[in-house]
């Protein structure tokens, strides 16, 4: 998440968020079938939330940090990184 965005300000958030809306609900009890619910996330353990997280982010949950800005622009960061790099062995394989 490169864009600078400051996290209580709703207008600039809204454009940003609607790349998450897809997997991610915010309102309360709201849930999307294949991502957590991100209301209340900073300030949040990581994996703790009310869904079944992978191991990897619970293990990264019970190492103690919390979503902060952040923190979280360097999990996305991470992801996306990951994913590139994933999209890229497949074409190698192909
Ligand atoms: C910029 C937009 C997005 C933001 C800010 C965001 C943020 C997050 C955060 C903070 C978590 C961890 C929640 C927690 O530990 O309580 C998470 C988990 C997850 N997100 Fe997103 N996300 C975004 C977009 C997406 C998109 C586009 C997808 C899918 C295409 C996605 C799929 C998931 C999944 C599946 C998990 C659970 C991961 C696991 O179990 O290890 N997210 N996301």
């Amino acid at each position: 998440m490169s864009e600078a965005f400051t996290p209580d300000d709703p207008v600039q958030g809204e454009p940003v968020f609607r790349k998450c809306s897809s997997r991610h609900a915010i309102e309360a009890g709201r849930t999307r079938p294949n991502g957590p619910n991100l209301l209340g996330v900073f300030g949040r353990q990581a994996g703790t939330a009310d869904y079944s997280f992978g191991d990897s982010l619970v293990e990264v949950g019970e190492a103690g940090p919390v979503w902060t800005p952040e923190t979280m622009g360097v999990y996305l960061e991470v992801r996306q990184h990951s994913s590139r790099r994933r999209l890229a062995r497949r074409a190698c394989e192909t």
